[in-house]
């Protein structure tokens, strides 16, 4: 693929643009068997994109086909691309990651589901509309980890109904956790293997308590990286997408 056309499916900005970003000498590409980038200042130089590593204005880059990436959300932030309060996680991604021109359905970069504003943790994010659905739908029943503070202590009663199912306002089915434990007088190991509205929230006033603090601790079998601060992102390996499918 030509770099210009590597650097514009990156979300660097029109094709135009990643012209200019090249022949101003702004772009290094890692050649393999070469430890450091080499200067293309050849806007329609060919490389193969294949485990492809490049670096524009001092920022290295993998290239990705499709962009998979996981954020630890921070607290008092919005899941949406236009938020009404809050700042939008989007404004956690480097612009690139924003700017990835749009594939087939889905409109760039997005986040796989959403989680409140005041709901911290785990948050996936990609530009593959067939991973968003398989993650989204009910009959892959992806287990999500939810720790959540509550406002009244825990008793066996509330942890059995939450297993045994309780009914929500808008759907005479019972829901149930697929698992869950009181791990602490007032702290819930809840998983759930759907994403209603507000679901724990809602369950957990089901049981007659409250939820005071919710985060999102596991998608699957991945956890969310401990070096992960608040607000920070990273890209998802091979072996992290295996796991999030439970293997
Ligand atoms: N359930 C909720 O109530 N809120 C979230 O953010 C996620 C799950």
């Amino acid at each position: 693929m030509q770099l210009q056309d590597i650097l514009y499916s990156q979300g660097f900005g029109t094709r135009r643009v990643c012209a200019g970003l090249v022949q101003q000498g702004h772009v290094q590409v890692y050649v393999p068997g070469e430890a450091a980038a080499q200067p293309c200042a050849e806007a329609a130089a060919d490389f193969d994109t294949d485990a492809l590593r490049f670096r524009v204005q001092g920022v290295d880059w993998p290239y990705a086909e499709k962009a998979y990436l996981v954020l630890n959300k921070p607290t008092g932030t919005e899941c949406s691309q236009k938020p009404s309060t809050y700042p939008s996680i989007y404004t956690l991604l480097p612009s690139p990651l924003r700017m990835r021109p749009q594939k087939a359905a889905v409109q760039g970069v997005q986040a796989v589901g959403r989680l409140d504003q005041d709901t911290t943790g785990m948050l996936l994010l990609t530009d593959d509309g067939k991973f968003i659905h398989r993650m989204s739908s009910p009959r892959h029943h992806v287990p999500k980890v939810y720790e959540v503070r509550v406002k009244h202590p825990l008793d066996e009663r509330q942890v059995r109904k939450l297993l045994d199912g309780v009914v929500l306002e808008d759907d005479p089915k019972p829901v149930r956790a697929a698992a869950c434990e009181a791990v602490g007088e007032f702290d819930l190991r809840l998983t759930l293997t759907e994403g209603k509205y507000h679901q724990v929230k809602r369950m957990v006033a089901a049981v007659s308590n409250r939820v005071e603090g919710l985060h999102r601790s596991q998608i699957g079998n991945l956890a969310l990286p401990a070096n992960l601060a608040p607000g920070q992102w990273r890209w998802l390996t091979e072996a992290d997408l295996a796991l999030i499918a439970g293997k």
